[in-house]
């Protein structure tokens, strides 16, 4: 049976929606942060707290909502973000995801650890629109040889970049997932990294067994560079808080900087990103892009975040919300919201597109 959209206004009524319908398992899994979620309540509220000093008398009759995103435009400043185990929220998962954000005309970002492969994410986004993006998102775990060969699957396929996901030296804790003795489902499989020696079904209790192997706690820059020296694709770096990693991120080559504390999921007590953002803008200085994610639930977030100083926001559990809902016609909507407010916001700050969305905005 299918779900009537139409009742669905914002991503959150998709959040409260999807809390009813899903099973405890996958719901706390999405829906968790670290600890005591300090960080997770903060990535929301930091965004609320910035007000917007709109300009008035601009003619924005015209008016845009396309960016440049890492060199491309795209629909809007927005990419899907990657999470984990996308048919955990609905039989089509990831596929899904890609079809609804290739037709949005925007980049999707595939988790190392998804239920799909990237093979056939890429062939479901590319029916869609052959100009469509995926980028890669990897772990550096134990296996060195696994991870390459994922690199060189990812840039055979057809992504366009690789993002190294850089906050997790270990899983953070997840509580929630450890009362539910979080495991893969049975039939479910992390198809790009399974674990060495057998299946990933059966796994213990929380995050840390279920995929221990998939990182590494030794990681050091030099692993980067190992990374960014073994494939021709750009790599961006997920999960930068400070000033000093930024800097030294793009000095080692990222042609990107994605601000990112994983939704709250790792270091709790972490600032929001809202909060990290303008440090890493002002060390990266514009050398590369600038993309932040972690609560951003409005179109008036994206313009805060572009007037802070990021090219695109990207969103991460508003796509799982959206698939559990509907599937593809979920994640569609969620997108679809997305850019009608962003369009909205766009109009009542007096701003025609992107570029009228500075600074001043925020600090008149
Ligand atoms: C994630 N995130 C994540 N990040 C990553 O680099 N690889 C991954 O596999 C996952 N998996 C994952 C699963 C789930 C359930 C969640 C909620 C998050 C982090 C994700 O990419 C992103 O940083 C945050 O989700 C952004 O915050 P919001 O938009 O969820 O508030
Ligand atoms: C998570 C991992 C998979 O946050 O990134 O659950």
């Amino acid at each position: 049976m299918s779900v009537d959209l139409s009742p669905f206004t914002s991503l959150d009524e998709f959040e409260r929606h999807a809390l009813e319908v899903l099973p405890a398992m996958p719901r706390d899994y999405y829906r968790s942060g670290a600890w005591a979620e300090v960080t997770l309540r903060e990535n929301r509220a930091a965004w609320e707290r910035l007000r917007i000093w709109y300009r008035v008398m601009r003619d924005v009759s015209d008016r845009s909502t396309r960016a440049e995103v890492m060199g491309r435009s795209a629909a809007m400043p927005v990419c899907v973000a990657p999470t984990a185990l996308q048919r955990m929220a609905h039989p089509d998962g990831e596929l899904a995801t890609a079809r609804a954000s290739a037709a949005a005309g925007v980049p999707m970002i595939l988790s190392s650890l998804s239920s799909t492969s990237v093979e056939d994410v890429r062939a479901a986004a590319t029916a869609v629109d052959p100009a469509a993006r995926t980028w890669m998102q990897m772990y550096i775990g134990r296996d060195r040889g696994m991870v390459r060969a994922l690199a060189q699957r990812a840039h055979a396929a057809g992504c366009d970049a690789l993002v190294l996901t850089v906050d997790t030296p270990t899983w953070g804790i997840r509580e929630r997932d450890i009362r539910n003795h979080f495991r893969v489902p049975e039939g479910m499989r992390i198809v790009h990294l399974e674990r060495p020696g057998g299946p990933t079904g059966h796994a213990g209790s929380g995050i840390h067994e279920a995929l221990s192997w998939t990182i590494d706690a030794s990681l050091t820059w030099r692993d980067f560079e190992w990374l960014r020296d073994s494939t021709p694709l750009p790599v961006l770096l997920k999960g930068v808080c400070r000033a000093e990693d930024a800097a030294r991120g793009v000095e080692l080559g990222a042609q990107g900087i994605l601000v990112s504390n994983h939704g709250g999921r790792q270091l709790d007590g972490a600032p929001a990103t809202v909060d990290a953002l303008p440090h890493c803008v002002d060390a990266v200085a514009g050398r590369v892009p600038v993309l932040v994610d972690g609560g951003v639930r409005r179109g008036t977030d994206v313009l805060r975040a572009l007037a802070l100083g990021a090219q695109a926001v990207c969103v991460g559990r508003p796509i799982l919300w959206g698939l559990a809902t509907a599937g593809e016609p979920g994640v569609a909507k969620v997108l679809a919201l997305l850019q009608h407010e962003f369009d909205v916001t766009l109009a009542l700050a007096g701003c025609s597109g992107v570029d009228d969305a500075t600074a001043d905005l925020l600090r008149p």
